[in-house]
This record gives structure tokens, C-alpha cells and sequence, in this order.
């Protein structure tokens, strides 16, 4: 799966987001796959991208990256290898949680429509459109089911639509969205390379935190979303997204990174935890392990094989 990037800004968007991420040393003149057709060395010479090189890269702290503590700054070894060995070697450090079964289907809360005979993604919208069971549509504008492609064998599994997504009935337009947009592009994906959905398909009332019983309700919703979609890996974007599929009560920090197979509709899907990217847009000093997590998703995505169905 190689995406080339189609735009000048596209491509710029992406190296700014390595930049930001502390990939600040191109390694080699010749691209490597993945890497844009114009050389590192000429990119980092356009004005735009020299402009954010010479702006020392300032933490949330006010500290520049040179005065960042040895231990925050980009290992200098890593720097030295090629990105290929980089994904080679990032892919080998997370810890892989043991496979265990979700919440079967037939488990459904009270309320919940029965799903088996939903055979399609329009179909379970449709259902979905017309489920009264949580009090999260009466304040929504409008349900976000989903965005990007239907094909694709990535799933993106964020938290819950905001203000925008909520206006628009799409995941991710927002400002965490554009970001969303960027990391993806920082490995060369874009919109069209991955599915994109929520754990919860309405705007809680002023983004608060969904209540248990609402996540719990929805749950069989997106447990057969997923099995509809039959992607071959799944990211799960923030902590409530990873928890909820992962069953886990630790935090995003420690999740982060670490791919777990879960059983949906029988077949074993990797899952793999990420930032939110809302939470990197507060804290960007993360952007540097959520890179190595997205280095993470091209190495599981390039080694799927092409002639599976999923
Ligand atoms: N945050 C999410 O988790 N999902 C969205 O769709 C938008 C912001």
C-alpha cells in the first residue's frame, strides 16, 4: 500500500508534521518508499520548510528542543537509521497484549435493535438513524457514522463527534481532524486509505464524557460496525477508544503503541492503540511517540497481504 502525495501542500503538511515530531535530519538524498519524490535536501531548502527548521522548536514549557532533558530529545542513534529500519525497529518494541474475546453479540442490551440481520454499512446506518434507545440523538444534530473508504483495511476508531462533526454528520472535520489528516499523511495515507468512525455516533451535550450506559448501549452498534467492515487493523484513537476495545483499564500512555488481537465476528483483528490527536493539539511534545505509532501502522500495513480479503 504506497500513497504518493498528490499536492505541494500535502507534502509540505507532512514533513512539517515529522519536524514537529523531531524528525528534523534527512538521512538520505534518494527518496526511500514513502518518502516524497523531490529529494529531503531540496524540500528542506523551500522557504516554507526552512522558515519552521530555523524557528527553534519550542515545548509547551517554553523549552527549545536543544535544552529538552536527554531522555525527551529524538535518540540521535535512531536519527542515524534509515526510516526503514526505524519501522523495523519500532515495530518490534511494543508489547502485544493476549487476544481475548469482546461482549458477544447476543449479549445486547435491553433496547437494542437485532443487528444480525444487518448486512450492510447502509443498512446499519439506516438502523442506527432510527434508534431511539439513547438520549445522546435528542441533543445531536445529526449522526456521524462514518467517513473515508469503505474499502479501506484500515479502521480509525476515535472517541465521540464534537461541535463540528456534529454540525457536518462527518468524523473528524474538526481542527482534530486536520491534524488527524496530517499524522496520516506524516506515513503517506491519506482520507482514502483509511475508514473512519467513533466508539459513539452523537455529540455528547458539550463534549462531556459520555456516561458508561451510553458507551455500553452503543457498543453492540459499533461491535457490528466493525464486523461489517472487516478491517484488517484497527487503530484506536485516545484512551476511551482504547479501552473500550481493548477492554483495558490502563491509561493511553501505557497503551499506546502496543497491538492486540480481538475477535470480531470470529476473526482476530489487530488492534492498535494511539494519541488522540485532540490530545496532541494539547500536548505536542507526544507527537514524537504518536509518529513512531504511525511508523507502526505503515509497517502492520505494508506487510498485510495483498490477496487477502481483509
Ligand atoms: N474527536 C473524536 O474522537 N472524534 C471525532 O469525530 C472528532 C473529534
Amino acid at each position: 500500500m504506497t500513497t504518493t502525495y498528490e499536492t505541494r501542500k500535502e507534502l509540505i503538511s507532512a514533513l512539517r508534521y515529522q519536524l514537529d515530531s523531531g524528525i528534523d535530519v534527512s538521512l538520505v538524498d534518494t527518496p526511500e518508499p514513502h518518502t516524497p519524490y523531490m529529494s529531503a535536501d531540496s524540500l528542506l531548502k523551500t522557504p516554507e520548510i526552512s522558515a519552521s527548521i530555523e524557528a527553534p522548536h519550542v515545548t509547551p514549557q517554553g523549552e527549545s528542543q536543544s535544552q529538552l532533558k536527554p531522555e525527551l530529545r529524538l535518540d540521535t542513534q535512531a536519527q542515524q537509521q534509515s526510516s526503514a529500519t526505524q519501522v523495523a525497529a519500532i515495530q518490534h518494541t511494543p508489547s502485544t497484549v493476549p487476544s481475548s474475546s469482546l461482549q458477544p453479540l447476543e449479549q445486547l442490551p435491553s433496547g437494542t435493535p437485532d443487528l444480525s440481520s444487518v448486512s450492510t454499512l447502509g443498512q446499519l446506518k439506516d438502523v442506527l438513524s432510527k434508534f431511539d434507545g439513547c438520549a445522546l440523538k435528542k441533543t445531536a444534530s445529526n449522526l456521524v457514522f462514518s467517513d473515508g473508504n469503505p474499502d479501506a483495511r484500515i479502521m480509525l476508531i476515535g472517541e465521540a463527534p464534537g461541535r463540528d462533526e456534529d454540525r457536518m454528520g462527518l468524523p473528524f472535520v474538526g481542527e482534530s481532524g486536520q491534524l488527524l489528516d496530517r499524522m496520516l499523511g506524516s506515513v503517506g495515507f491519506g482520507r482514502n486509505d483509511v475508514y473512519i468512525t467513533n466508539t459513539l455516533p452523537w455529540r455528547p451535550p458539550g463534549n462531556r464524557t459520555p456516561s458508561s450506559e451510553e458507551v455500553q448501549m452503543l457498543w453492540p452498534f459499533l461491535c457490528r460496525h466493525i464486523e461489517l467492515k472487516a478491517p484488517a487493523i484497527i487503530v484506536a484513537l485516545g484512551g476511551s477508544s482504547a479501552k473500550l476495545l481493548l477492554e483495558s483499564k490502563m491509561g493511553i500512555l501505557k497503551l499506546r503503541g502496543s497491538v492486540t488481537e480481538k475477535l470480531f465476528g470470529g476473526r482476530a483483528i489487530p488492534i492498535l492503540a494511539t494519541l488522540h490527536p485532540a490530545y496532541l493539539l494539547r500536548t505536542p511534545i507526544q507527537k514524537r511517540s504518536s509518529y513512531s505509532d504511525l511508523l507502526q501502522l505503515r509497517a502492520m500495513a505494508d506487510n498485510l497481504n495483498p490477496a487477502a480479503t481483509i
